[in-house]
């Protein structure tokens, strides 16, 4: 990695010095066909970019605003990133749930990581055979795996402090713990949160199965 100086830089090297899980967006890029990505939820994780030409980050913060002003960060981009093409990088300091301007069924990848029920209100930004990366720490990813919008087909978990991609034995997985917990998409809106499961993964990856 090339270090580079630069207020936003500090910031996010600082924020991420236990690591920005770009391993993450490098297995998933290797994998699946992704030059674009949407990032709703994405505070100052730009780790996307490293892989991905075209992202864009979604976030209502005001600090989030203010990083995605200072050139430097693009330098680190840019400097740093796995592709040839120049890095596309849009910013919108709105709320995900409004109306930010961009494409419907435009992108390859949408990205939700503790930042709520992005796999609802931002599915319509996902291409057709498109992927979604959800994390369950808001319920996200049990909410997908409820969705007949979505196929789960893969999960992402660590192993010897490294993340792994498998798409096997996907039937281990969202086994609620408590065998008679009825999980609906309701109750997981009441609750907020992910469930209990008899084995979980870092994230968890779908495809969008489009109608
Ligand atoms: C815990 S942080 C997650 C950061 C990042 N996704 C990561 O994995 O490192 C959640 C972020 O989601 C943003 N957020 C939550 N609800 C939002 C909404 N409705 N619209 C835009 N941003 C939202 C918050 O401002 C916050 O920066």
């Amino acid at each position: 990695m090339i270090p580079l100086k630069g207020k936003a830089v500090q910031e996010y090297t600082q924020h991420f010095s236990n690591g920005d899980r770009r391993e993450i967006f490098e297995l998933l890029v290797n994998k699946y066909e992704i030059q674009s990505a949407i990032y709703p939820g994405s505070y100052i994780h730009i780790a996307p970019s490293l892989y991905i030409p075209i992202t864009v980050y979604i976030d209502t913060y005001k600090k989030v605003k203010d990083f995605f002003r200072d050139k430097s960060i693009f330098e680190f981009i840019y400097k740093n990133r796995t592709y040839k093409k120049q890095p596309v990088i849009r910013f919108h300091h709105k709320d995900y749930n409004s109306n930010i301007g961009e494409t419907f069924k435009d992108f390859d990848l949408l990205i939700s990581q503790y930042g709520g029920f992005i796999s609802q209100s931002c599915k319509k930004y996902l291409k057709k055979g498109g992927i979604l990366l959800a994390n369950n720490n808001h319920g996200d990813a049990s909410m997908a795996y409820l969705d007949e919008y979505y196929e789960f087909i893969g999960v992402i978990y660590r192993s010897n402090r490294h993340y792994r991609l498998t798409e096997k034995n996907l039937d281990k997985y969202f086994i609620p713990k408590k065998s008679d917990l009825k999980v609906t998409k309701s109750y997981l809106e009441k609750i907020q949160r992910g469930i209990g499961y008899t084995k979980t993964a870092s994230t968890y990856i779908f495809r969008n199965l489009s109608f």
